[in-house]
Protein backbone atom coordinates (compact mmCIF):
# COMPACT_ATOMS: atom_id res chain seq x y z
CA UNK A 1 0.00 0.00 0.00
CA UNK A 2 1.34 3.55 -0.85
CA UNK A 3 0.43 6.36 1.25
CA UNK A 4 1.69 10.03 2.48
CA UNK A 5 4.04 9.59 5.75
CA UNK A 6 3.11 9.07 8.78
CA UNK A 7 4.02 8.53 12.34
CA UNK A 8 2.68 4.55 12.36
CA UNK A 9 5.16 4.04 9.52
CA UNK A 10 8.09 1.82 11.09
CA UNK A 11 10.91 3.46 9.50
CA UNK A 12 14.13 2.53 11.88
CA UNK A 13 15.34 -0.57 10.37
CA UNK A 14 14.81 1.10 6.80
CA UNK A 15 17.74 0.15 4.45
CA UNK A 16 18.79 0.81 0.67
CA UNK A 17 22.07 0.51 1.11
CA UNK A 18 22.33 4.47 0.57
CA UNK A 19 23.04 5.84 3.77
CA UNK A 20 21.79 9.68 2.60
CA UNK A 21 18.85 7.64 1.80
CA UNK A 22 18.25 5.72 4.80
CA UNK A 23 18.60 8.65 6.93
CA UNK A 24 16.97 10.79 5.66
CA UNK A 25 13.85 8.63 5.37
CA UNK A 26 14.43 7.90 9.31
CA UNK A 27 15.72 11.36 10.97
CA UNK A 28 14.77 14.33 8.52
CA UNK A 29 11.59 13.17 6.55
CA UNK A 30 9.51 13.80 9.02
CA UNK A 31 10.32 17.31 9.88
CA UNK A 32 10.60 18.28 6.20
CA UNK A 33 6.99 17.12 5.52
CA UNK A 34 5.95 19.09 8.27
CA UNK A 35 7.76 22.11 7.09
CA UNK A 36 5.87 21.92 3.34
CA UNK A 37 9.74 21.29 1.83
CA UNK A 38 8.82 17.64 0.60
CA UNK A 39 6.00 15.12 0.49
CA UNK A 40 7.06 11.89 1.13
CA UNK A 41 5.32 8.77 -0.01
CA UNK A 42 6.02 5.37 1.53
CA UNK A 43 5.17 1.79 0.19
CA UNK A 44 5.02 -0.07 3.52
CA UNK A 45 3.16 -3.52 5.15
CA UNK A 46 0.01 -2.80 6.17
CA UNK A 47 0.59 -5.65 9.14
CA UNK A 48 3.76 -4.69 10.74
CA UNK A 49 3.77 -1.25 8.95
CA UNK A 50 7.39 -1.43 7.76
CA UNK A 51 8.44 0.96 4.80
CA UNK A 52 9.75 -0.73 2.22
CA UNK A 53 10.31 1.46 -0.17
CA UNK A 54 9.81 5.69 -0.35
CA UNK A 55 10.01 8.99 -2.43
CA UNK A 56 9.45 12.58 -2.44
CA UNK A 57 7.91 15.19 -4.52
CA UNK A 58 8.47 19.01 -4.50
CA UNK A 59 8.81 22.23 -6.67
CA UNK A 60 11.17 23.23 -8.66
CA UNK A 61 12.51 24.50 -12.00
CA UNK A 62 14.60 23.64 -14.92
CA UNK A 63 16.77 26.82 -16.28
CA UNK A 64 15.65 27.36 -19.72
CA UNK A 65 19.52 27.22 -20.70
CA UNK A 66 20.00 23.91 -19.46
CA UNK A 67 17.13 22.53 -21.39
CA UNK A 68 18.42 20.44 -24.60
CA UNK A 69 17.64 22.71 -27.87
CA UNK A 70 14.56 20.61 -29.04
CA UNK A 71 12.96 21.43 -25.98
CA UNK A 72 14.44 25.22 -25.84
CA UNK A 73 13.31 26.08 -29.24
CA UNK A 74 9.81 25.35 -28.34
CA UNK A 75 9.47 27.24 -25.21
CA UNK A 76 9.33 31.29 -24.60
CA UNK A 77 12.46 32.81 -24.76
CA UNK A 78 11.52 35.29 -22.18
CA UNK A 79 10.94 32.74 -19.29
CA UNK A 80 14.17 31.53 -17.46
CA UNK A 81 13.14 28.96 -16.27
CA UNK A 82 10.59 26.29 -16.36
CA UNK A 83 8.56 25.27 -13.69
CA UNK A 84 8.74 21.44 -13.18
CA UNK A 85 8.28 19.02 -10.25
CA UNK A 86 11.40 17.71 -8.82
CA UNK A 87 11.10 13.57 -7.56
CA UNK A 88 14.22 14.14 -5.39
CA UNK A 89 14.44 10.63 -3.61
CA UNK A 90 13.24 7.00 -4.69
CA UNK A 91 14.33 4.37 -2.69
CA UNK A 92 13.52 0.48 -2.02
CA UNK A 93 14.66 -1.33 0.78
CA UNK A 94 17.20 -4.12 -0.39
CA UNK A 95 15.09 -6.52 0.81
CA UNK A 96 12.33 -5.97 -1.23
CA UNK A 97 14.56 -5.05 -4.57
CA UNK A 98 14.06 -6.35 -7.65
CA UNK A 99 10.25 -7.28 -7.08
CA UNK A 100 8.87 -4.09 -9.07
CA UNK A 101 8.25 -2.29 -6.07
CA UNK A 102 10.85 0.45 -7.51
CA UNK A 103 8.77 0.01 -10.83
CA UNK A 104 4.90 0.51 -9.10
CA UNK A 105 6.81 3.64 -6.67
CA UNK A 106 7.98 5.40 -9.96
CA UNK A 107 5.06 5.31 -11.77
CA UNK A 108 2.79 6.10 -8.77
CA UNK A 109 5.31 9.03 -8.09
CA UNK A 110 4.84 10.13 -12.12
CA UNK A 111 1.17 9.44 -12.15
CA UNK A 112 0.55 11.87 -8.88
CA UNK A 113 3.34 14.76 -10.66
CA UNK A 114 1.18 14.71 -13.62
CA UNK A 115 -2.12 14.69 -11.85
CA UNK A 116 -0.90 17.96 -10.46
CA UNK A 117 0.44 19.77 -13.54
CA UNK A 118 -2.91 19.67 -14.21
CA UNK A 119 -4.32 22.22 -11.86
CA UNK A 120 -0.37 24.11 -11.22
CA UNK A 121 1.58 24.35 -14.48
CA UNK A 122 4.86 22.28 -14.42
CA UNK A 123 6.44 20.82 -17.82
CA UNK A 124 8.54 18.30 -16.14
CA UNK A 125 9.18 15.47 -13.90
CA UNK A 126 13.05 15.80 -12.70
CA UNK A 127 15.30 13.66 -10.77
CA UNK A 128 18.60 13.67 -9.26
CA UNK A 129 20.14 10.37 -9.62
CA UNK A 130 22.02 9.68 -6.42
CA UNK A 131 25.17 7.35 -9.20
CA UNK A 132 25.36 6.03 -12.53
CA UNK A 133 23.13 2.41 -11.31
CA UNK A 134 20.18 4.90 -10.53
CA UNK A 135 20.63 6.55 -13.88
CA UNK A 136 20.49 3.47 -15.82
CA UNK A 137 17.12 3.05 -13.69
CA UNK A 138 15.67 5.83 -15.07
CA UNK A 139 17.26 5.68 -18.36
CA UNK A 140 14.77 2.62 -18.94
CA UNK A 141 12.13 4.52 -18.06
CA UNK A 142 13.03 7.15 -21.34
CA UNK A 143 14.15 9.65 -18.72
CA UNK A 144 16.71 12.28 -20.92
CA UNK A 145 19.90 14.09 -19.39
CA UNK A 146 19.59 17.70 -18.55
CA UNK A 147 23.15 18.54 -20.22
CA UNK A 148 25.59 20.54 -17.47
CA UNK A 149 23.50 18.77 -14.23
CA UNK A 150 23.60 15.16 -13.04
CA UNK A 151 19.58 15.49 -13.57
CA UNK A 152 17.40 14.08 -16.05
CA UNK A 153 13.74 14.45 -16.85
CA UNK A 154 10.75 13.33 -18.74
CA UNK A 155 7.90 15.70 -19.73
CA UNK A 156 4.59 15.89 -18.56
CA UNK A 157 4.00 15.70 -22.88
CA UNK A 158 5.40 12.21 -22.65
CA UNK A 159 3.46 11.45 -19.46
CA UNK A 160 -0.01 12.18 -20.77
CA UNK A 161 0.69 9.19 -23.39
CA UNK A 162 0.63 7.31 -20.48
CA UNK A 163 -1.57 9.06 -18.07
CA UNK A 164 -3.37 11.73 -20.02
C1 LIG B 1 16.78 1.80 -8.13
C2 LIG B 1 15.69 1.13 -7.29
C3 LIG B 1 14.69 2.19 -6.83
C4 LIG B 1 14.98 0.08 -8.15
O1 LIG B 1 13.98 -0.53 -7.38
P1 LIG B 1 13.67 -2.10 -7.54
O2 LIG B 1 12.45 -2.39 -6.77
O3 LIG B 1 14.88 -2.87 -7.20
O4 LIG B 1 13.43 -2.20 -9.12
P2 LIG B 1 12.26 -3.03 -9.82
O5 LIG B 1 12.29 -4.43 -9.32
O6 LIG B 1 10.98 -2.30 -9.70
O7 LIG B 1 12.73 -3.00 -11.32
C5 LIG B 1 11.93 -2.44 -12.33
C6 LIG B 1 12.67 -2.58 -13.61
O8 LIG B 1 13.84 -1.77 -13.56
C7 LIG B 1 15.00 -2.58 -13.80
N1 LIG B 1 16.04 -2.05 -12.96
C8 LIG B 1 16.12 -2.06 -11.61
N2 LIG B 1 17.23 -1.43 -11.20
C9 LIG B 1 17.86 -1.02 -12.33
C10 LIG B 1 19.07 -0.34 -12.59
N3 LIG B 1 19.85 0.08 -11.62
N4 LIG B 1 19.40 -0.12 -13.88
C11 LIG B 1 18.62 -0.51 -14.89
N5 LIG B 1 17.47 -1.16 -14.72
C12 LIG B 1 17.10 -1.41 -13.46
C13 LIG B 1 14.58 -3.99 -13.44
O9 LIG B 1 15.35 -4.94 -14.13
C14 LIG B 1 13.14 -4.01 -13.88
O10 LIG B 1 13.06 -4.21 -15.28
P3 LIG B 1 11.89 -5.10 -15.93
O11 LIG B 1 10.59 -4.45 -15.52
O12 LIG B 1 12.16 -5.01 -17.40
O13 LIG B 1 12.07 -6.45 -15.35
C15 LIG B 1 16.29 0.37 -6.05
O14 LIG B 1 17.22 -0.58 -6.50
C16 LIG B 1 16.94 1.27 -5.03
O15 LIG B 1 16.29 1.74 -4.10
N6 LIG B 1 18.26 1.48 -5.16
C17 LIG B 1 19.01 2.27 -4.20
C18 LIG B 1 18.64 3.75 -4.23
C19 LIG B 1 18.56 4.35 -5.65
O16 LIG B 1 19.39 4.10 -6.49
N7 LIG B 1 17.52 5.20 -5.87
C20 LIG B 1 17.24 5.79 -7.18
C21 LIG B 1 17.54 7.19 -7.38
S1 LIG B 1 18.05 8.23 -6.10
Amino acid sequence: MIEFLKNHHQKTNFDCAYDALNNYIKFQAGQDVKRKLTACYVLFDEDSKRIQGYYTLSNNSIPLSNLPEIYKNKLPKNYQSIPAILLGRLAIDKEFQGFGYGKILLIDALKRSYEVSNEIGSFAVVVDPIDKIAEEFYLKYDFIKLPDSGKMFITMKTLKLLFG
